[in-house]
């Protein structure tokens, strides 16, 4: 993703406050162990005004993820869920990246981290692509030799800032190859997943992706894309992914908030299909895009709107 820009307001601990009082202190827990839970969220510009994709199962991961850490976020799902809509509207924002952040604050050097306050922050920023051009012409991968965390170490579903270092030393490793992004094996020598994204693939018109127990991230774009490739009839099969499959893939694609729908057109040198978006990544990402901007009545529940179009003419629509 290009650098980020900065907007004007950010929400710390329930007070909405300009970007540059945002701070945090050096001796903060999260910054020297990586003690910190986040999310990704995107909001898109619909008939509602800017919607936020999903935000409650978003919220609900954020909890979750927490709770892995035993760290007590003094919010509830419904009061974040409040407060990144209302970031949205503070900074006029449609098309947007939200990430909201829960952290074990500055107390004590002790790796316990038994009394350090948590601080929660909530970011908007303008959305961009994460790979330029990826959605529409298709991302260049390689097969990483950083192997994807494994749950008898680290939680692999848990969103946790520390874990992260994980897709950072794959990701640094492929773009030093030259590669747009990594695709990580897991512990077993399974495809697990992107950096920071789901992987499908499709092979004679069925759409196949991996499950938790390949040490992924259990994507909320990953579950939608479930849910509209089996509305479009088409079949949908959840098993491990082997090296194989990526080779022999009719079409590849990436899914995620940050990558959306991101077609694979190569794979170390490898071309995927004619190396061009294949038709199933294409009805699948044309789908989605039309859910996000809210013109599918039928996942309208999917979408949680802040009601009111950005700029400062513009008044509530709804
Ligand atoms: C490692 C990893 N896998 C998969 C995903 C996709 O998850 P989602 O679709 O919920 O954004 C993400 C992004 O959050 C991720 O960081």
């Amino acid at each position: 993703m290009p650098a980020f820009t900065k907007t004007d307001f950010i929400w710390k601990n329930g007070t909405m406050m300009p970007w540059n009082e945002a701070q945090v202190h050096v001796t903060a827990h999260a910054l020297q162990y990586g003690t910190g839970v986040f999310e990704g969220m995107r909001s898109y510009d619909s008939p509602n005004g800017a919607a936020i994709f999903r935000l409650d199962a978003h919220m609900r991961r954020f909890h979750a993820s927490a709770n892995a850490y035993e760290l007590e976020i003094p919010y509830s799902i419904e009061q974040l869920s409040e407060a990144s809509l209302d970031v949205l509207r503070a900074n006029k924002l449609e098309n947007a990246y939200l990430r909201p952040l829960a952290f074990f604050d500055s107390h004590s050097f002790s790796v316990w981290p038994k009394d350090c306050p948590v601080t929660v922050t909530i970011i908007a920023v303008p959305g961009k692509s994460y790979i330029e051009g990826g959605p529409e012409h298709g991302a260049r991968v390689t097969v990483s030799t950083v192997r994807r965390i494994d749950a008898s170490t680290l939680p692999p579903f848990v969103k946790a800032c520390g874990h992260y270092t994980n897709s950072v030393r794959a990701v640094q490793e492929a773009i030093r190859r030259g590669y747009d992004d990594a695709l990580l094996l897991n512990s077993k020598g399974d495809v697990a997943e992107g950096s920071g994204a789901n992987l499908f693939v499709v092979k004679n018109g069925a759409v196949i992706t991996n499950d938790l127990d390949a040490s992924i991230v259990g994507g909320i774009t990953r579950e939608a894309v479930i849910q509209l490739a089996t509305d479009l009839d088409l079949p949908v099969v959840i098993r491990p992914i082997t090296l194989t499959d990526v080779e022999l893939a009719d079409e590849l694609f990436f899914s995620g908030t940050a990558v959306e729908i991101t077609p694979i057109k190569e794979v170390d040198g490898r071309v995927v299909g004619d190396g061009t978006p294949g038709p199933i990544t294409r009805r699948l990402q044309k789908t989605f895009f039309d859910t996000v901007h809210g013109r599918v009545p039928q996942y309208h529940s999917w979408l949680s709107a802040t009601g009111q179009t950005p700029g400062p003419t513009s008044g509530p629509t709804s």
